[in-house]
């Protein structure tokens, strides 16, 4: 949906609910699957490197998947769906895209990981940016949460990643891990997913400290704000009556060249780093 709001008085918006006067904000044109990255920075720094991106059909995962192929890099793009993958795939349009259908939460990591390195011949960089995120209202999360929405949640944001990167650090003797998490992480646990993205920070940090000594791979992560995605389309009331007025949604693409730089940083050895990047923006 696209509302423009420009108010003096107050304004209703989605489910009725009120925007103080004087807001100046676009409602932003949300990416469809698997949208086009707008303005994307070019390069060779990712030459000769393969990386594999989790949830990458749309949304960050997509702009992740574009600029790192427009880093010269060879991508992977995997989510749940195969139409929609190949739909992404034909947008990414290079002969160093590929696609593989894996659901994160299969329990079955060290069999695709075996098949992705058949691919390009090897995986250097995992991206895990799946993720779900269903409640409207944070607020009245855990009031309402029944025990199949808490495992939903807590099974692919958390365990479903975790699986990705014990399987990554069993099979390959080298590359880097880049966890996509969120400012839900670094910010009171207000709901269900906000606690997950708790539980992905700390596990981040824990995983880069069990490896260090023990292994050249590294291992950090990105918390960003609120981004022009699918994952915020129903939400998106929410967010605006409780986010600075005047601020925007951060691009995906924005997200992609942190993503990127975070990764070049954990190729080049830093590791246990995550970057906030919302801009210090809080919805609480
Ligand atoms: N959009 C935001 O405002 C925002 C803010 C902070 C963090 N994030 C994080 O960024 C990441 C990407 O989010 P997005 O906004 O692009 O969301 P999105 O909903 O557009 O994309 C998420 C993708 O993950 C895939 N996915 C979900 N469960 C999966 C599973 N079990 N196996 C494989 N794929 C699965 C979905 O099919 C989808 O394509 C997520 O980790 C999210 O938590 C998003």
């Amino acid at each position: 949906m696209r509302i423009k709001i420009k108010g003096h008085i107050y304004r209703i918006l989605l489910r009725k609910k009120v925007i103080p006067a004087g807001l100046v904000e676009i409602i932003p044109d949300f990416y469809e699957a698997p949208g086009e990255a707008r303005q994307v920075t070019r390069g060779d720094k990712l030459q000769g490197k393969v990386a594999l991106i989790t949830g990458a059909r749309k949304g960050i995962g997509y702009s992740v998947a574009y600029r790192l192929l427009k880093e010269g890099a060879k991508v992977i793009i995997t989510d749940s769906d195969e139409v929609l993958l190949e739909d992404a795939v034909r947008h990414l349009n290079s002969p160093d895209a590929a696609y593989m259908v894996w659901d994160i939460t299969d329990g079955d990591q060290n069999r695709h990981f075996k098949e992705a390195a058949g691919i390009f011949g090897k995986v250097d960089i995992l991206v895990n940016n799946a993720a779900i995120k269903k409640e409207i209202d944070p607020y009245s999360d855990f009031e309402n949460a029944s025990p199949d929405y808490v495992h939903t949640i807590h099974d692919t944001n958390v365990m479903g990643t975790v699986g990705m990167c014990e399987s990554f650090v069993s099979m390959f003797n080298g590359g880097t891990i880049l966890n996509v998490i969120s400012n839900t992480a670094v910010r009171a646990a207000v709901g269900i997913y906000w606690m997950s993205k708790w539980a992905l920070y700390d596990y981040t940090k824990g995983l880069s400290k069990r490896l260090q000594n023990v292994s050249p791979i590294t291992v950090n992560g990105i918390c960003p704000g609120p981004a022009r995605t699918d994952m915020m389309r129903d939400y998106i009331d929410n967010v605006y009556l409780r986010t600075p007025l005047n601020k925007r949604l951060a691009l995906p693409e924005e997200i992609a060249e942190l993503a990127f730089l975070q990764i070049l940083s954990g190729l080049n050895g830093k590791s246990g780093e995550i970057l906030v990047c919302d801009g210090g923006e809080s919805l609480i």
